[in-house]
């Protein structure tokens, strides 16, 4: 029997559970053994009861739970190809050949190193004598899936992450009810959301709650962007005022935009100042934790499906896909050229080069 391995990897997203859930059933469905491997690539290193089969009954109400329940965390030994070593010994010694990894760009960089390195991996093993060659044998070739797991929705070539619509709703959520306090007291609020280099959040959140300003990294601030601010804001003469920033927002000079910058500029008491009274709201971890959305549910589950499905159907001369969504419609993408095109993007915001970032980002839209 084929044997499958789930994993899930980086920080945590609604609906890594339900992706998780989909795997397992989907390969016992398909008549092999579903395993998973608990703590992300720590549990691979490490082996023994972090490498665990699952049955059918196991994942039994995982679709609504937050997190990750088989665990995820940042492996430092896996960096390093004396780590990898050992996960290719606990895979073998595991008889597992297929693995599928949900997580963010970093550690989809990482399966895809995993299954490049997987064949030299295998003769060391058969060297040190871990494995005789007729051992390995059936395990020449590893073949790698991705799921995209981030609130983030930063990588490229898939129009949704998994987990980044329950972030999404629960930052609504949490402005609606500052809102409702702002309108009372006539305040200032000044909302940070996560997102890294990415705006999704910020923008899309600031969208739907018909936020009076919105500062992303993909598109900078003009230097004069507090001028513009205090204009915009004398000029409509409002009663409560909503700021959302993205944790990655900067001026066009590459300068980080602070949640204090702003506060200070809003409540600026001197002589032109707007003289707001304002408050800050961090939202922090309250956006990645929490029970997943509907559409995060069906994202995850088709997608878990497709990648069983890929992931029994990849040669060794597959590239290591991922599974997309594009157009409502999902797909099998290659791997590196979405993370390549992420990274660039993130690399073009870094070094302020920003029509590049705009060009990349509208590349994606456009595609
Ligand atoms: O990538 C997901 C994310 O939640 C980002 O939006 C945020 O910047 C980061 O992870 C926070 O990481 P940590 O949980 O390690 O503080």
């Amino acid at each position: 029997k084929k044997k499958v391995a789930v994993m899930t990897s980086g920080g945590d997203s609604p609906g890594m559970n339900a992706a998780v859930r989909a795997v397992v059933r989907t390969a016992i469905n398909m008549g092999c053994d579903a395993y998973c491997v608990y703590e992300g690539y720590e549990g691979l290193v490490r082996g023994g009861d972090l490498i665990r089969q699952m049955h059918w009954e196991d994942v039994r109400g995982w679709l609504s739970e937050g997190g990750t329940l088989i665990g995820t965390a940042r492996c430092k030994a896996f960096y390093e190809r004396p780590g990898r070593l050992l996960g290719a010994k606990n895979m073998v010694a595991n008889g597992i050949d297929a693995l599928i990894i949900c997580g963010g760009d970093g550690s989809l960089t990482g399966a895809d190193k995993f299954r490049q390195e997987w064949p030299s991996l295998i003769d060391e093993l058969v060297a040190n004598g871990d494995f005789t060659e007729d051992q390995v044998t059936p395990y020449r070739h590893l073949n790698i899936v991705g799921l995209v797991g981030s609130i983030d929705n930063d990588l490229s070539g898939t129009d949704a992450t998994i987990g980044c619509y329950s972030a999404l709703a629960r930052i609504c959520e949490m402005v609606d009810y500052i809102e409702a306090t702002a309108s009372s007291h006539s305040r200032a609020f000044v909302v940070e959301v996560m997102g890294r280099a990415s705006g999704w959040l910020a923008v899309n959140a600031g969208t739907a709650t018909g936020a009076d300003f919105v500062l992303i990294p993909e598109r900078p601030e003009e230097h004069d962007w507090k001028e513009k601010m205090s204009l915009v804001h004398r000029e409509m003469g409002k009663r409560k005022t909503i700021v959302i920033v993205a944790e990655g927002a900067r001026d066009k000079e590459g300068q980080k935009i602070t949640p204090t910058e702003i506060k200070d500029l809003l409540s600026d008491t001197s002589e032109n100042g707007l003289a707001l009274d304002t408050r800050i709201t961090t939202l922090g971890h309250v956006q990645r934790g929490g029970s997943p959305v509907h559409m995060d549910r069906m994202l995850a589950t088709l997608q878990g499906v497709e990648a069983v499905k890929a992931v029994l159907e990849a040669t060794p001369d597959t590239e290591t896909c991922f599974i997309a969504l594009e157009e409502n419609k999902i797909v099998r993408k290659p791997l590196m050229r979405a993370v390549k095109e992420t990274q660039e993007l993130a690399k073009a915001v870094e070094s302020k080069d920003f029509t590049r970032a705009l060009q990349l980002r509208d590349r994606e839209f456009a595609d």
